[in-house]
């Protein structure tokens, strides 16, 4: 008998979108590319009905127009007066914010205050989520040395160790400014509690140079945990915006790779400037478009690279890439963040883009913004990062995967941290820790795993937003399977997300 796998990922990742109906087994989804039908359903219901139900007869015509696709979606280029960019109408309004980017000798010390000034600001965010729950202060380690076994209390500090004892259970060595203190995780038993279980499957996600919190009870030189708490983002309203815009979203563009879809980058910019029918209404609306990094190949990025690039000069490949943002019609404000292929030090935080690179365009609608970076639309705040460190995310965590980025990626926004564990994915030890997450996004957008993917948490819209490089020769030997030319948009006044998919010809 099967056990619904497939309906139950369908579901999770429909949430608010649509309800999927008990009549929907894994025998109807088992073959279809679960990430290309996820796509259609969304388009078919992204446009308001609040109580959409997915049934099986719904889902098998879905399925129907998928294969018909071209054919029934035949667009014939529209005259320019059936274009009716409302976008354009509407003032924009943003703000940037690039974080601090300092260079370091990275002596030892460097690395002290960098890691403190990242204990402090996650302390700071546990502290205030505990106050607002009521549920007691947060002890320095060293003070809690003079209580009695028995006492219940609440740490935080940095995993500097984890480990499993011999008798298997998990230690984990928290250490705040004051101290190390060793925390006990038992390992449940078969009369074990859900809630005991629960926490030694999260506790079993921690993973080195994060931030939590335990509560616990003292017994010797141990605390024996009880709960195990993120510093986690509040659950908060959705920001949506009073103008009727969108914005759209892309990462890992990758222009003069031989693998760039030029073919349907092509078809986007068409679609942008009204040449399409296919979801018009939402090219009418889109206002902002984010970037987030990846724009171009890059040059001497892994060994032999030079064999699969199209364009072998890093400054013709930005070249390109500007020609090709500058078909985008100028009331479309473009943010452009910077990720491991782009000509600056590979060390996170990465600063913007030089204006060597731009300084034929200098187009007034684009904007360069440091990775990671902060920009507001409208109102609605966008954490932007490029991802590099969801390949070590995916390593260390139970659960994690590359098939789905939205999970890594929601492991970080609970850490309040983009690049928690130190050493896999270099970091520059500056005086500022800019990697966390100090303010709560309405949206974490990154890209670097080139596999579309989305959810919501707490009212944060988390999106990976894929590629627009075809599968590499790496790829393949990873197994890893992309998704490019889907390009999520988002409508801020009413919170609906669709995803245009350009793979397809239109006409
Ligand atoms: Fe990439």
């Amino acid at each position: 008998m099967s056990n619904n796998n497939l309906v139950t990922e369908l579901a999770g990742r429909l949430g608010g979108i649509a309800i999927v109906s008990s009549d929907i087994t894994d025998d109807d989804l088992k073959g279809i590319d679960i990430e290309s039908i996820i796509a259609r359903i969304r388009n078919h219901f992204g446009r308001g009905e609040a109580t959409a139900i997915l049934t099986k007869e719904l889902l098998g015509e879905i399925m129907k127009e998928k294969e018909e696709y071209p054919e029934q979606n035949k667009v014939e280029v529209v005259r320019s007066s059936d274009f009716k960019p409302v976008a354009k109408d509407i003032k924009e309004d943003f703000a940037i914010r690039n974080v601090d980017i300092e260079k370091t000798a990275g002596r030892v010390s460097d690395f002290a205050v960098f890691f403190n000034d990242r204990l402090k600001k996650i302390k700071a965010i546990i502290s205030e989520g505990q106050n607002s729950r009521a549920s007691g202060m947060v002890y320095n380690i060293e003070n809690i040395k003079k209580y009695a076994g028995g006492r219940e209390v609440v740490i935080a500090g940095m995993v500097y160790e984890k480990r499993v004892t011999q008798n298997g259970n998990l230690l984990v060595k928290l250490e705040d400014e004051t101290g190390i203190a060793t925390v006990i995780f038992n390992k449940p038993s078969k009369e074990s509690s859900n809630i005991d279980n629960e926490l030694w499957s999260t506790a079993n996600k921690t993973i080195n140079d994060e931030v939590i919190a335990v509560r616990g009870k003292i017994s010797g030189p141990w605390v024996i945990a009880r709960a195990l708490i993120y510093p986690d983002v509040p659950v908060h309203q959705h920001k949506k915006t009073e103008d009727d815009i969108a914005i759209a979203f892309m990462s890992d563009v990758h222009v003069g790779s031989k693998l760039f879809v030029q073919k349907q980058f092509d078809r986007f910019l068409e679609w942008m400037n009204g040449k399409h029918e296919y979801m018009r209404g939402l090219a009418e609306k889109t206002k902002y478009i984010v970037v987030s990094g990846d724009l171009v190949d890059g040059i001497g990025v892994y060994p032999n690279q030079e064999k699969e690039l199209a364009i072998d000069d890093i400054y013709k490949q930005y070249t390109e890439l500007f020609n090709l943002f500058s078909k985008i019609p100028e009331y479309v404000h473009i943010f452009l963040l910077t990720g491991n292929h782009d000509a600056v030090q590979r060390a996170e935080p990465q600063p913007r883009l030089p204006g060597e690179f731009y300084k034929d365009f200098k187009l007034s609608n684009i904007h360069l913004v440091s990775n990671p970076g902060y920009v507001t639309l409208n109102g609605v705040r966008i954490l932007g990062y490029h991802g590099t460190s969801l390949d070590s995310v995916i390593q260390g965590i139970p659960g994690c995967s590359y098939s789905k980025p939205e999970g890594a990626m929601l492991e970080l926004l609970k850490r309040r941290h983009l690049s928690p564990i130190y050493g896999d994915n270099p970091i520059v030890p500056s005086k500022n820790d800019s990697m966390v997450i100090d303010k709560v996004p309405d949206i974490m957008h990154m890209g670097h795993l080139h596999k579309n993917g989305y959810t919501e948490y707490h009212g944060t819209l988390i999106i990976n937003s894929g590629t627009w490089q075809a599968r590499t020769g790496f790829q393949v030997r990873m197994g890893h399977i992309p998704t490019p030319a889907m390009l999520p948009v988002h409508e801020t006044r009413h919170g609906v997300m669709s995803v245009v998919d350009f793979n397809n010809e239109f006409n």
